[in-house]
C-alpha cells in the first residue's frame, strides 16, 4: 500500500541485565508518516482472538464505529535492509470519548501482521495512521427507532465502540447487538455486555433499558444457536430483543453489518429484499456495512 509508513527501527545495542547477559531490547520505532503509539495492555481470549489497548494521541479524533490502519514496521531482510511496514485496517473498539484506543483482533498463524501482532506486550510500540475512516457511523444512517448491530467474529469490534457511546442511545430507542461465532469460548466481551455494562455506574441505566445483547453460536450447543441470517429469517432476532415485529421495518429499523464477507452479502441481500437501502457518509441510508478487515 502506498500510504504505508517509512518507519524504521533504530540501530540500538541490546541492553545488559544485572548478570551481564544481553536482553532483547526493543528499539524505538520512528515514523515520519504515522503516529507511534504504546501498547498499554493485551488480553488473549483464545488461540484465535485477542484484544489490546494503546495510547491515544491528543490530536486523534474519531467517530464511534470508525476504523484506522495500524501495524508494525517491516522486519529486517536478509540483505540487511528494512522491510516495508505492514499495516491493516482495524475497527476502533473503544468509544470516541475514551482516553485510550482499543482493538479486537483475530490471530492468523501465517498472517503477515497478526502472526507478529499477537505477540505484542505492554510497553511495545505500534504504528497507527493519523486519520480514521469508515461507514459504520451514525452519520451514514437515516434517523430511526431501533439500531441493529450485527457482527460475526471480530466484526463485533465496531459495536464495542458504537454500543458504548451515549449519543447512540439518544439517537435510538433500542440498540441490539448480535454476535455470531463458532464456539461459546469465541464470545469475547460476553462478560462486558452481560455484566459490566448493565452494572456500570454511569452507563448502567442506558444499557439496562435500551441495550439487548444476543450472542449466538453455530458449532456447538448454546442457549442461542444459528447464524444471524437464520435468526433474521426465523424472527428470533426480534423476539429475543423483546420486539413484537417479525421482520425489519424500513421506516424505523437501521442496521450495521460487520464480519465475514459471506455474512455481509447474505444479510445485505435480505435487507434489500425487505426494502432497506445501503447508506454512506455522503448519502445516509437504512443500513451500512464493512467487512472485518483482518482475518
Ligand atoms: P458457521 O459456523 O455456520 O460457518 P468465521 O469464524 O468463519 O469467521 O465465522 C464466524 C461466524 O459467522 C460463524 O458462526 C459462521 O457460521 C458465521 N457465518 C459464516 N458465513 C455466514 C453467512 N454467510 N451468513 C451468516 N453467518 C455466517
Amino acid at each position: 500500500m502506498n500510504d504505508m509508513s517509512m518507519g524504521a527501527l533504530n540501530d540500538v545495542a541490546p541492553a545488559q541485565n544485572t548478570e551481564g547477559q544481553a536482553t532483547e531490547a526493543k528499539a524505538p520505532i520512528v515514523s515520519a508518516t504515522h503516529n507511534v503509539e504504546t501498547v498499554l495492555w493485551v488480553k488473549h481470549w483464545t488461540d484465535q482472538y485477542f484484544s489490546f489497548g494503546i495510547t491515544r494521541p491528543a490530536s486523534f479524533r474519531f467517530r464511534s464505529g470508525e476504523f484506522v490502519m495500524i501495524g508494525l514496521p517491516g522486519e529486517a531482510k536478509e540483505d540487511g535492509t528494512q522491510g516495508k511496514p505492514i499495516l491493516r485496517a482495524y475497527s476502533i473498539a473503544s468509544p470516541s470519548y475514551a482516553e485510550e484506543l482499543e482493538f479486537f483482533s483475530i490471530k492468523v498463524a501465517d498472517g503477515p501482521l497478526t502472526s507478529r501482532l499477537q505477540k505484542i506486550q505492554p510497553g511495545d510500540q505500534i504504528l497507527m495512521a493519523k486519520k480514521p475512516v469508515g461507514t459504520l457511523v451514525l452519520d451514514a444512517l437515516l434517523p430511526g427507532k431501533r439500531l441493529f448491530l450485527l457482527g460475526t467474529g471480530t466484526g463485533l469490534a465496531p459495536w464495542l465502540s458504537v454500543a458504548r457511546d451515549p449519543d447512540v442511545y439518544d439517537a435510538f430507542e433500542k440498540v441490539i447487538v448480535a454476535h455470531c461465532v463458532r464456539e461459546v469460548r469465541d464470545l469475547a466481551y460476553r462478560e462486558m455486555f452481560e455484566h459490566d455494562l448493565p452494572n456500570d455506574e454511569l452507563f448502567g441505566e442506558l444499557a439496562r433499558e435500551q441495550l439487548s445483547y444476543l450472542p449466538t453460536v453455530t458449532r456447538e450447543p448454546f442457549t442461542r444457536q444459528g447464524r444471524i441470517t437464520d435468526l433474521i429469517q426465523s424472527g428470533r432476532l426480534f423476539a429475543d430483543a423483546g420486539l413484537s415485529q417479525i421482520k425489519f421495518d424500513p421506516a424505523e429499523d437501521r442496521i450495521m453489518l460487520c464480519g465475514s464477507m459471506a455474512m455481509i452479502k447474505d444479510v445485505a441481500h435480505m435487507l434489500e429484499a425487505q426494502g432497506l437501502k445501503e447508506g454512506s457518509n455522503s448519502e445516509p441510508g437504512d443500513f451500512v456495512l464493512e467487512r472485518a478487515f483482518v482475518g
